[in-house]
């Protein structure tokens, strides 16, 4: 029987990386191809451990070029995608708000097309979007983004995204393309580019250069170890209803204050400085324009119908996170030095 051929895109970035290996290691029966340009947010490191193993190839390209896609699609016969690749960060979306209209939308739509031209029988096929809990915009001090929540993205970031989940259900609905799309709260842990805030801040602390917290700081996230969402886009594509949506989250509110003054405190303890010594480096600077109040996800949908649950507290994900950091200096510094610079720097912070 032939093998399932999974493409992955975005398999070099953060959270693709974790899903590139779980994949990898978990079936290797599968043949994973990872699709990916290789952005200042990719990085080949990122999967070392994995890159001989013979069910895993790496093609760098890129998912705006449409004929290099139909044709990547005509070679290599795909059964499924697995579909991150994006422009993830926020802050430069406002800054630079084409780049990610024209990756995280037109490169899906051009990956849908692609997809749809190949796969005449349509049964065993699966095109899965990896999205966020941004598309459903902001919450005030009470409830919870459900699947049924109104789409309201309010930056340039959430807007393709959301735009990018509206064109994929677009294909389901028009052309019986067999979808599933999964929206995430914030993810941490291991490979993530030090300009999100806990790889960012869990450099400066070990480094003691000051902790620029947004506006007063009282805006809250959901977060949840990147391992756990792996494992929970694993259930979805395999046990996940065809044209449904999963919320993924960590049911782990923070407000980023309250967030920073516990790495602060546990990394002061991992580096043997006194207690208080990292809070005094937090700096109050201007806030992110649009910055939306609050996320919170209702993952009861994934936890009942398919059995996802985090496997790790927010405690024990944040030590291991810290550790992973603090032991990979060589990986820090290579994403913090030569060409990546430019993107490291900070872009609009007085
Ligand atoms: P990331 O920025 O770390 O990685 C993105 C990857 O996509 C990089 O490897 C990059 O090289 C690749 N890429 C970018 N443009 C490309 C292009 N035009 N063609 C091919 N490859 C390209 O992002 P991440 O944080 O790992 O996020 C992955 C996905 O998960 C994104 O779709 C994001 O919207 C979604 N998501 C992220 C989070 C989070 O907290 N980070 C939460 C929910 C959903
Ligand atoms: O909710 C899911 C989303 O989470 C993903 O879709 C995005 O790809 C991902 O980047 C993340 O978006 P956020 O904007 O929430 O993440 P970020 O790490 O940029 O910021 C987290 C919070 O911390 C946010 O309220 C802004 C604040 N912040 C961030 C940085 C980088 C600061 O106060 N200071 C900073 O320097």
């Amino acid at each position: 029987m032939k093998n399932k051929k999974v493409l992955i895109t975005g398999g070099a970035g953060f959270i693709g990386s974790h899903v590139v290996r779980l994949f990898v290691n978990k079936h290797p029966n599968y043949d994973i191809v990872n699709l990916d340009k290789l952005t200042y947010a990719g990085n080949l490191e990122n999967l070392t451990d994995v890159e001989n193993k013979i069910n895993y190839k790496f093609v760098k390209g890129c998912i705006t070029d449409k004929e290099f896609i139909n044709n990547l699609f005509e070679q290599e016969q795909f059964d499924s995608v697995i579909h991150l690749a994006a422009e993830s960060h926020v802050d430069r979306s406002i800054t630079n708000p084409l780049e990610f209209v024209e990756t995280n939308v037109l490169g899906t739509v051009n990956l849908l097309i692609a997809a749809n031209k190949i796969w005449k029988d349509k049964s065993d096929k699966l095109f899965y979007h990896i999205s966020t809990d941004e598309v459903y915009g902001s919450l005030g001090e009470t409830g919870l983004f459900t699947e049924t929540t109104a789409y309201d993205p309010r930056s340039p970031y959430s807007s393709a995204k959301a735009s990018s989940d509206h064109f994929v259900r677009a294909w389901a609905h028009t052309y019986d393309l067999p979808i599933v799309i999964s929206n995430c709260s914030n993810n941490y842990g291991a490979n993530q580019f030090p300009e999100k805030l806990l790889p960012l801040f869990i450099n400066n602390i070990k480094n003691k250069k000051s902790l620029p917290v947004y506006g007063d700081g009282k805006y809250t996230r959901d977060w949840l170890w990147v391992n756990d969402h792996a494992a929970a886009i694993e259930v979805i594509f395999h046990k996940g209803k065809h044209m449904e949506t999963y919320n993924i989250g960590g049911f782990n509110e923070w407000t980023n204050l309250d967030l920073i003054k516990l790495l602060c405190e546990q990394m002061d303890l991992k580096l043997g400085r006194e207690e208080g010594t990292s809070e005094k480096l937090i700096t109050y600077v201007k806030d992110r324009p649009g910055h939306d109040k609050r996320y919170a996800i209702d993952a009861t949908k994934l936890e009942k119908e398919l059995g996802w649950k985090p496997s790790v507290t927010f405690e024990e994900g944040l030590a291991i996170t810290i550790d992973w950091y603090l032991q990979n200096e060589k990986w820090m510094n290579h994403v913090t030095s030569g060409n990546y610079q430019n993107y490291y720097k900070k872009q609009y912070v007085e």
